[in-house]
């Protein structure tokens, strides 16, 4: 399928490449026009996915209408707080029927809408039953370099997410298909907030009995979100509920693992932002997370800890302490 990437960091390089590995011909385009560069000039994402070869029908474009001109798949890969910015510059040039996928992890912190809800905002209904949301447990590096990976892609009919699952599928890159888009974002936009926890407890020097609670009271109180907004809570059983949590939660290779890492051992977080010089989607998320739960009328213990390490001033071990302190209850 002619694909268009918009959005060539890590993720949007990585997609890129499973597209383009099968033979089609796939555009990227991005703000940054050195990174573009580089893919044309030297087959390769030098910034974000260093020493990894890209397929030669990989291009970039910096012009965003030539780039999205006869595409049917139209792939968003920014940040959350660009989407709306980025969707509202690519609408004039997306054609009626094609696909358009968010692989886009957060949630809009001005208005706290998904990324469905802002992508139905600015894109007129017509293009709306074409929207699909892929997420799931994957490191961009790992499908850069092949490495076997299965992903959830979400939407509302099931014809879009059986296409869009068509196009990503490769001999490594497996995509399932679901119908609860809620579901898989909700799961893709809280499990960073759980992954800084758990960083965070790592970093102080906790071990495997605190990770293990940190990731089952973070995916009941995900589960607990999801239900208010209207997820299937089978969802968060999957791919890009727990698989994602799982994932994120245990490796160095999670940026927001990383965040909560470093805090844990006492840096500050613009330090650990500068080392990290990628997006942290947790730390923003922190902030919506804290608001949707606020919507709904959720508890979200862990989520708040996170927020109240990040922007209200408390200490690590405080944290966790007044985590530990909760008022006891049963579990279920
Ligand atoms: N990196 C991963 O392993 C991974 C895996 C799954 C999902 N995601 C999600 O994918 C999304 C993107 O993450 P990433 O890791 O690729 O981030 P990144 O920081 O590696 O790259 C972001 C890219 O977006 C571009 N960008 C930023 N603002 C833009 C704008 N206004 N217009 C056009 N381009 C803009 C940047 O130039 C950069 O190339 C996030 O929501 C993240 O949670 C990432």
């Amino acid at each position: 399928m002619r694909a268009t990437v918009i959005g060539a960091g890590s993720w949007g390089t990585a997609l890129g490449s499973v597209l383009a590995s099968k033979g089609d011909e796939v555009t990227m385009w991005d703000i940054d026009a050195e990174t573009l560069a580089t893919i044309n000039d030297q087959h390769e994402n030098s910034r974000y996915l260093p020493d990894i070869p890209l397929p030669e029908t990989l291009r970039a474009d910096a012009d965003l209408g030539s780039a999205i001109e006869g595409s049917e798949l139209v792939v968003l890969a920014v940040p959350s707080q660009a989407m709306r910015q980025v969707a509202e510059q690519a609408r004039d040039f997306v054609e009626p029927g094609t696909y358009i996928c968010s692989v886009t992890k957060g949630v809009e912190i001005d208005t706290l809408m998904m990324m469905s809800e802002v992508l139905e905002d600015v894109f007129p209904v017509s293009h709306h039953p074409y929207l699909a949301f892929l997420s799931g447990p994957s490191f961009a590096v790992e499908v850069a370099q092949g490495h076997p990976t299965a992903v959830t892609i979400a939407a509302q009919w099931n014809r879009v997410a059986k296409a869009v699952q068509q196009a990503f599928h490769t001999s490594f890159f497996r995509p399932y298909t679901s119908n609860d888009v809620v579901g898989v974002e909700i799961g893709g936009c809280t499990k960073n907030v759980v992954a800084i926890a758990t960083g965070l407890a790592d970093g102080i020097g906790f071990d495997a009995n605190a990770r293990a609670a940190l990731v089952t009271r973070g995916l009941a109180e995900i589960t607990r979100l999801g239900i208010a907004k209207g997820a299937n809570p089978l969802t968060l059983s999957g791919l890009a509920g727990i698989g994602d949590l799982m994932l994120t939660c245990t490796s160095v290779k999670s940026r927001n693992y990383r965040v909560g890492y470093g805090l844990g051992q006492g840096k500050e977080l613009d330090e650990i932002q500068a080392e990290l010089g990628q997006v942290a989607e947790g730390v923003l998320n922190a902030k919506s997370v804290r608001g949707l739960a606020a919507q709904v009328g959720v508890e979200m213990p862990i989520s708040d800890a996170v927020h109240a390490l990040l922007y209200e001033g408390m200490s690590a071990p405080d944290v966790l302490q007044a985590l530990m302190g909760r008022d006891l209850k049963s579990e279920i």
